[in-house]
């Protein structure tokens, strides 16, 4: 069986390696041609995508990749990753399924699946893509060609969430394309859940974002009413975690951040309005969680103001661009809004982070491309009047942080481990 993926990109790369992996021949399509002509050299531009993995497919045949379109033709199957951003009015941005749609159309086969993996409202794929594919390729869906929308549950760099183990929820056009598109998944991942139609699956998807941002603005907000009571939000969610029925643990940060949490909740705000319903727990929770960058700065003024020192000319490092852990992704990152409300207060503000060496062009906060991390050394880390941990990386020696450092603000509770650290460490 030969299929194609279309978008190479944190979703579709994995994916790829796992069909590969399962004796599928498949053929990666990215409109970057960087991106494809280090994947033909075996190489990885993920830092948790192994490049040896990429090579050994490549070198069996079992992958390449392209910016060819056409090549569409000699496929069965084609999966579509390509992003689902917001606009600058925070409405949904689904020009790059619409794109994809466009490109492929002409060169569908008849019995060819089309599956939609990008996050995205209900209605995306039998109503957009559809329309799109159906007008470009002269064919109709469910008859001439099969339709699918299954979700991507990618965890980036958790160890144990391996593509082939995570369960896979997916919907079809008619019954026959789901017959389809879960014949097509069995062959890379162990467990199918078929659901009733595309909006269910893509409902699905929704429902686990929605629900990971407003646990997270209720852990964020606690942080504060507990603060101000003088109890420690982290000591409180260790004890109630003990509880081993009807609760999970979440954690507040200094912001939400990356390609999901902070952008597709809003996807469904937008699709509910043409219902005449309202979201009103994605608002709050959005309120809430765009708040927290704010709140973080003040803990900054009152560290500084400790020392006698304004936010204005004083040296601080963020500590962590990545949105999260153990990643490369600084996608929608906070720590992009800490750096800027930092600097429109005049600080002196520079980042250390050990999987961003230097800034790529990104679609918000261009002012800082180009700019580098610092070194991690004692003297550079010692000159700063505060390190401001945004994120948590485990690679990160604390103990030497805490050691070297003046002043701490820590909103990830990275310190907790290092005791001798305590009476410098701020929480935030
Ligand atoms: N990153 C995650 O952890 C994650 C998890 C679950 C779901 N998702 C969803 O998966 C989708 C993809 O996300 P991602 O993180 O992989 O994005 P990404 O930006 O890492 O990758 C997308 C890739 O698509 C390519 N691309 C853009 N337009 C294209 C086009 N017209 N044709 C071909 N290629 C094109 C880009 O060059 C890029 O390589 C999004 O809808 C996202 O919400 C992401």
């Amino acid at each position: 069986m030969k299929i194609a993926v279309i978008g190479l990109g944190y979703v579709g790369l994995p994916l790829s390696i796992q069909f590969a992996r399962s004796r599928v021949n498949v053929l990666g399509i990215d409109v970057d041609s960087k991106k494809v002509e280090l994947l033909n050299k075996g190489q990885s531009y993920i830092k948790h995508v192994e490049a040896s993995a990429i090579a050994e497919l490549v070198d069996c045949r079992k992958f390449s990749a392209s910016t060819d379109f056409s090549l569409i033709k000699q496929v069965e199957a084609v999966i579509i990753c390509v992003p689902t951003p917001l606009t600058k009015n925070r409405e949904p941005d689904i020009s790059f399924i619409v794109e994809t749609g466009r490109l492929i159309a002409p060169h569908l086969t008849r019995g060819v699946l089309v599956v939609l993996e990008s996050t995205t409202y209900p209605g995306t794929t039998d109503e957009d893509l559809r329309a799109i594919l159906e007008h470009g390729s002269g064919m109709k869906a469910g008859s001439d060609f099969h339709l699918a929308f299954s979700p991507e549950r990618e965890d980036p760099a958790n160890e144990q969430s391996k593509v082939k183990k995570i369960q896979k929820v997916v919907g079809g056009y008619s019954p026959v394309c789901l017959e389809r598109a879960t014949a097509l998944y069995r062959r890379a991942i162990e467990t199918i859940v078929p659901v009733s139609s595309c909006r269910v699956a893509e409902a699905t998807k929704l429902l686990e974002n929605i629900f990971r941002s407003v646990n997270i603005a209720l852990v964020n907000e606690l942080k504060l009413v507990y603060g101000a009571m003088g109890i420690d939000i982290w000591e409180v969610i260790e004890a109630a975690k003990t509880k081993p029925f009807g609760f999970m643990p979440f954690y507040p940060g200094p912001g939400l951040g990356g390609h999901c949490i902070p952008i597709d909740p809003f996807y469904l705000t937008w699709k509910a309005r043409e219902h005449g319903e309202h979201t009103r727990f994605i608002e709050l929770a959005g309120e809430i969680n765009t708040r927290m960058p704010d709140h973080v700065v003040h803990r900054v003024a009152d560290a500084l103001n400790a020392q006698q020192k304004p936010i204005k000319g004083s040296r601080i490092l963020v500590l962590g661009l990545a949105y999260k852990p153990n990643v490369d992704d600084e996608r929608q990152s906070p720590s992009y809004v800490l750096m800027d409300l930092l600097e429109q207060r005049h600080a002196k503000v520079d980042y250390y982070d050990p999987y961003v060496p230097v800034i790529k062009p990104t679609r918000e906060h261009s002012q800082f491309v180009g700019r580098r991390s610092v070194e991690w050394t004692q003297a550079t880390i010692a000159n700063f009047d505060i390190v401001l941990i945004a994120t948590n990386h485990s690679s990160v020696n604390y103990q030497e942080l805490a050691d070297w450092a003046c002043c701490i603000v820590d909103t990830r509770n990275a310190m907790a481990s290092i005791p001798s650290a305590s009476g410098k460490v701020w929480k935030a």
